[in-house]
């Protein structure tokens, strides 16, 4: 703790598309959450270039910082502790905040708390409230999509994950088939809510003992009836094609978070990632678990939080941090890196 009895975590994030730096107190305080997005420039691709990514965070990395802490009021001498995204992400991009945060770290004689960006999109939801433990997490984001237990503080295990597509990336492909502009999951969804299910879409592997998830055969389906739509001329209801895609993707979420919780008692879900910003699924979750598990609260990510930012990264380097996780400066960016599978 700092003289003013404060722990101060200066936290960066840069796996994807935004470069972020934030300066969280004990935990659950935000003093700063800057945010340098580059949807903007990646959206003429269709989708992230890794390159393009890794000069734009470069670019932006020590503006951020410098913002975040004149906005929290705060200098280096105040810090207790440094903290960065080292995985998974795309390794160009992971490398620029690694780099910034090691250097941070080695000026000001600072201890380095690397963080899996994971469990940085779970502790976004601590902003929403406190996590009871143990607890579940459903986390959907643009590369992932996973059951993740969480039997205590910095304690993270996969239960279920996709085989195949996340549910982002589904969303972004479908949108591209539908001339939305990338990342589409908002627009769908928005989209979904002036339209009906009435394509009925299928919803894998609900029947399956497992707590897996799989997309590709959702997107194909959706492929194949637009291009035969085309082929015959046919003019199909967007506003109805967005609900019907949207309603198999909750409905196979919702249904493989009830069945985990059913074999893993808990006293709390978690909905955490991109994808949970998506105010069907934050309904029909909610619903979902008022008719099956009353007696288990749900923590949501707030709106704001639920995109990558380095606050979320903040929140769970501070577990990491009283857990006494500690990196070197050989710290290196770790593009596939994973939670342990429970045993
Ligand atoms: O977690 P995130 O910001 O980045 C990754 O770590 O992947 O997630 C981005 C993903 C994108 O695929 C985007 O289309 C999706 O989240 N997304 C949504 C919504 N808002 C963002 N998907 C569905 N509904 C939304 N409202
Ligand atoms: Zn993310």
């Amino acid at each position: 703790m700092n003289k003013t009895n404060r722990e101060l975590i200066l936290a960066f994030e840069s796996s994807c598309d935004e470069t972020s730096v934030a300066v969280i107190e004990n935990g659950n305080k935000i003093l700063s959450n800057v945010i340098a997005t580059q949807i903007n420039s990646q959206r003429r691709f269709g989708g992230v270039v890794p390159e393009v990514a890794s000069r734009h965070h470069i670019e932006q990395v020590t503006i951020c910082l410098a913002d975040a802490l004149e906005r929290a009021k705060v200098d280096y001498q105040d810090l207790n502790a440094v903290a960065v995204t080292y995985g998974p992400g795309l390794v160009g991009a992971l490398l620029v905040g690694v780099t910034a945060a090691k250097t941070v770290a080695f000026a000001h004689d600072l201890p380095l708390v690397p963080v899996n960006h994971m469990a940085g999109h779970i502790y976004a939801a601590r902003f929403a409230g406190e996590i009871k433990f143990p607890a579940l997490a459903l986390l959907v984001s643009g590369g992932h999509t996973e059951l993740v237990y969480l039997k205590e503080p910095n304690s993270y295990q996969i239960i279920g994950e996709t085989r195949d597509d996340a549910a982002g990336e589904a969303y972004d492909k479908v949108g591209r088939v539908l001339g939305i502009d990338y990342p589409a999951g908002r627009k769908i969804d928005e989209l979904a809510h002036q339209g009906h299910d009435t394509f009925k879409f299928p919803r894998a592997m609900l029947k399956d003992d497992n707590f897996d998830f799989s997309f590709s055969g959702l997107k194909s389906a959706f492929i194949n009836t637009m291009h035969h739509a085309d082929q015959v001329q046919q003019q199909l209801n967007q506003a109805d094609l967005a609900a019907s895609f949207q309603q198999s993707v909750i409905d196979v979420l919702v249904a493989k978070t009830m069945h985990a919780l059913r074999q893993y008692p808990v006293k709390q879900l978690i909905l955490a990632g991109g994808v949970a910003a998506n105010t069907g699924l934050r309904t029909a979750l909610g619903d979902a678990m008022e008719k099956y598990h009353p007696t288990v609260t749900l923590l949501k990510a707030p709106l704001s939080l639920c995109g990558d930012n380095a606050a979320m990264i903040g929140a769970a380097a501070h577990v990491a941090f009283q857990a006494g996780e500690r990196a070197d400066l050989t710290l290196n960016a770790d593009p596939s890196l994973e939670f342990d599978w429970i045993k």
